[in-house]
């Protein structure tokens, strides 16, 4: 609990789209709105949408949508581009412009007519394009006194097909459920996203789910645990640390134990290296990794999937004040290394290492972190990739496959000893900052790569992918990147391709 008085509403009861897959032909469905897609160079059935694009007001070009009325229903041309081109990512685009479209006209069920030579992931690509652009923020905003300026959500969205998509229809809804439950922990301030209400939403999905278990831990138990890196980000701040501990046992699990780890620092001041002011707000968001760790984890228990997995997620505050860990001060993390703490605005390192450490000590086999750890990340690779760097070519290239099929794009940095050698301390092991700024993503993940050792590690750094993404599904704020990449990942361990 943080400071008296603190409002306890609902956070993540949320209204959920319906959606499912139908065989029926669109028209035979309830939908009040029907879509079909058009590729460059071809023609549509349907004799109003076909002379709209005769007429150039429908476009066939990717992203464009045009409407047309028959009797009480509304049918959607949605442009897909040239057809060589179109993929998943370019259906959950699509998906996003008509879910905007349909949401100014009011549409409540949508029926999306699966495009020729479209396959379970396309279809899969619609249900999250049109669930991931339907996500609102707006708990905190008094919602219009008229109920016909409200916004009204989509209700319903069918997906008809030939084939029976049903299976990916409906794995495709919980994957961007989770998304969103995701942007919901980051877009909340951290006022209200304390590491104790992260703790209880990790709490609140292994009340719900089978085979998976939450073990929190406190303040006191992260300093008897030896993990005193993270204890000494914490120290400066009244708020309870989480140590919050996710257990998936899946049913018929085989394969390694995967270890998935997320930063998790509900609000980064920056400490006593404390941040210039000009978009501090943001910080609230520099706890999307470990967001993306439970929301992900919540969703593999939802779909039963056959892993083991293992989620450390390290919540905590980065605040100054007169028991703030200092410039210069020398830490023992969990591992026994020591390090030297030259700026405390490098909190992200800190945390993971003793989380690092602490999942690999717990059985974790394979690991990923996630975590939005450096400015250098987004000043490299901006907010379209994620940045990647890695210890073991195999992990790392089944981690990049997730990665392309879900869009949740990363790029490949490198490791090496002479970034590694960056990070040896003056008079401790390591420091967690060195002098200079260059290479500042890599030096980063050297430093973590420390503590994942000859483990198959994976660590992205999501400072750039995490917020204000940019894409049709996910303009601003938090974009819930990273949950269904680690879900992608633990289906493809599951059954290996
Ligand atoms: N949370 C920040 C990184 C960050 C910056 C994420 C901007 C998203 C947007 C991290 O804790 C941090 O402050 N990193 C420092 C490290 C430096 C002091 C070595 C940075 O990137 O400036
Ligand atoms: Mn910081
Ligand atoms: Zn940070």
């Amino acid at each position: 609990m943080s400071v008296a008085g603190r409002r306890q509403r609902p956070l993540y009861a949320r209204v959920l789209m319906q959606v499912h897959a139908t065989t029926a032909a669109p028209a035979e469905t309830a939908a009040d709105t029907l879509v079909i897609g058009v590729f460059d160079g071809e023609d549509v059935a349907h004799a109003g949408l076909q002379a709209l694009l005769e007429s150039g007001e429908a476009k066939r070009a990717h992203g464009a949508v045009a409407l047309t009325h028959e009797g009480s229903r509304r049918r959607l041309l949605a442009g897909l581009g040239k057809r060589e081109e179109f993929d998943s990512e370019r259906a959950r685009v699509s998906a996003a412009k008509v879910a905007k479209r349909a949401g100014e006209l009011g549409a409540k069920v949508l029926c999306w007519e699966l495009p020729p030579g479209g396959d379970d992931a396309v279809a899969g690509a619609l249900v999250e394009g049109t669930i991931l652009a339907s996500y609102r923020f707006d708990r905190y905003k008094e919602q219009p006194k008229d109920e016909s300026e409200r916004d009204t959500p989509l209700e319903q969205l069918i997906v008809s097909a030939a084939a029976d998509v049903g299976a990916a229809v409906a794995r495709a809804q919980v994957l961007a459920d989770a998304a969103n439950a995701a942007r919901v922990l980051q877009d909340t301030p951290s006022n209200d996203m304390t590491p104790t209400d992260l703790a209880n939403r990790a709490g609140e999905l292994a009340g719900e789910l089978a085979n998976l278990s939450v073990n929190v831990e406190g303040r006191a138990a992260i300093v008897a645990r030896g993990m005193g890196a993270f204890a000494a980000v914490a120290q400066g701040t009244y708020e309870e640390p989480a140590l919050i501990t996710l257990r998936y046992d899946g049913p018929g699990a085989s394969g390694p134990t995967l270890g998935f780890v997320g930063k998790a620092v509900t609000f980064d001041s920056g400490g006593i290296s404390l941040k210039p002011g000009e978009h501090m707000e943001e910080m609230k968001y520099d706890m999307s990794g470990g967001a993306a760790v439970i929301e992900a984890i919540g969703a593999i228990a939802r779909l039963a999937l056959p892993v083991r997995v293992i989620g450390v997620v390290g919540a905590t505050e980065n605040l100054p004040s007169g028991r703030s860990v200092k410039p210069g001060d020398i830490v023992r993390t969990l591992a026994g290394v020591s390090v030297e703490i030259n700026n405390t605005d490098a909190e992200g390192r800190l945390v993971l290492s003793d989380c690092i450490a602490y999942a690999i000590a717990e059985g974790a086999e394979r690991v990923v972190d996630l975590a939005t750890l450096t400015g250098a990340c987004l000043v490299a690779l901006g907010h379209s990739h994620a940045g990647l760097l890695s210890n073991d070519d195999d992990w790392c290239a089944q981690v990049e496959g997730a990665a392309v099929r879900t869009g949740e794009l990363a790029w490949r940095l490198p490791l090496h000893a002479e970034y590694a050698t960056i990070t040896n301390g003056t008079f401790a092991d390591l420091n967690n900052a060195p002098a200079g700024r260059l290479a500042g993503a890599i030096t980063a993940a050297e430093f973590l790569h420390r503590f994942a050792g000859e483990t198959p590690w994976a660590h992205l750094d999501i400072a750039g992918t995490a917020w204000d993404l940019g894409r049709a599904y996910a303009e601003k704020g938090g974009s819930g990147y990273g949950v269904r990449l680690l879900v992608e990942l633990a289906g493809s361990v599951a059954a290996p391709a």
